[in-house]
């Protein structure tokens, strides 16, 4: 595992690139949709909540990046239909994907097993893993007709070692984890799609507040200041990294 976060991106890194960043409303993935837009790539911006898509997309004709898209999807309804229609809408619209960074997720509770409510393990198994994996496989002819795609599914440290009470979270990041081998060995004759892992770290956002109420958040890296990592893995400077598991900064 490693980390780049002292990478500096060339400004015209990811120009010409179409990436679609999932859950970019809030948080990291709003960070990193600003961040892909002001390096050059035109960023799908996808979520549930349509006005905070609606403010990134703002600020990033305000700072002149390339003209967004927003599309709006809650992976706990969307449907096999959903993707198939998602593929068709961004097939028409721009004829291919450069990158996606899955980011998108819920936290669900942090409570011991015996009292996990069994409704809420599925609601964040399908936010977590089971959305994420058939909107890939209906959008995996679009990273196909690119000729660099870079594939980010967002881990965690509980993803890599299981930790008490953290329950549907945890086992939803060790399985994407593992969907992330499977599908980066597949695609590895293609040569064009590079599949990765990239576990933020602590990062201040409103999930991560959600918790560890207790803890001060200004001794935690913002989104903005994990970027490099990000960068790095969408771009170019990445290619030939397959299958690889990468943290967005050093352990605390
Ligand atoms: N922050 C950390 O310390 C940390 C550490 C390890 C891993 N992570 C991972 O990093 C990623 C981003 O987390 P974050 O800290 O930035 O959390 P966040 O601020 O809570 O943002 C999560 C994003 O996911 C979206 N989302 C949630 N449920 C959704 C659904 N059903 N359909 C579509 N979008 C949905 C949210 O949309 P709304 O704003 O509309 O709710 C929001 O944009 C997650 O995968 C998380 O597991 C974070």
């Amino acid at each position: 595992m490693s980390c780049k976060i002292d990478y500096a991106a060339p400004a015209d890194l990811l120009r010409d690139r179409v990436i679609l960043v999932t859950g970019a409303g809030d948080g990291i993935g709003r960070a990193a949709a600003l961040a892909f837009a002001a390096h050059g790539a035109t960023v799908i911006l996808l979520g549930r909540t349509i006005d905070k898509l609606e403010r990134v997309y703002d600020e990033i004709e305000a700072t002149g990046g390339p003209q967004p898209a927003i599309f709006p999807l809650n992976f706990e309804g969307a449907t096999l239909k959903d993707y198939h229609d998602m593929t068709e809408t961004l097939d028409k619209e721009f004829g291919r994907l450069d990158g996606i960074l899955h980011n998108a997720g819920m936290l669900g509770r942090i409570t011991p097993f015996e009292q996990y409510n069994p409704e809420l393990w599925s609601q964040v198994m399908q936010v977590n893993i089971n959305g994420p994996i058939w909107m890939t496989q209906a959008l995996l002819p679009l990273l196909k007709a690119s000729d660099d795609a870079s594939l980010i599914f967002t881990s965690s440290s509980v993803g890599r070692r299981g930790r008490a009470y953290w329950g549907a979270y945890a086992v939803s990041k060790f399985a994407t984890e593992g969907f992330m081998e499977v599908l980066a060995e597949e695609l590895e004759h293609l040569g064009t799609i590079r599949v990765n892992t990239l576990n933020p770290g602590a990062t201040r956002t409103k999930m991560r507040a959600t918790a560890y109420p207790g803890e001060d958040a200004d001794t935690l890296r913002t989104p903005e200041e994990i970027m490099p990592t990000y960068l790095w893995l969408m771009g170019p400077d990445s290619r030939g990294h397959n299958g690889e598991r990468f943290d967005a900064q050093p352990p605390r």
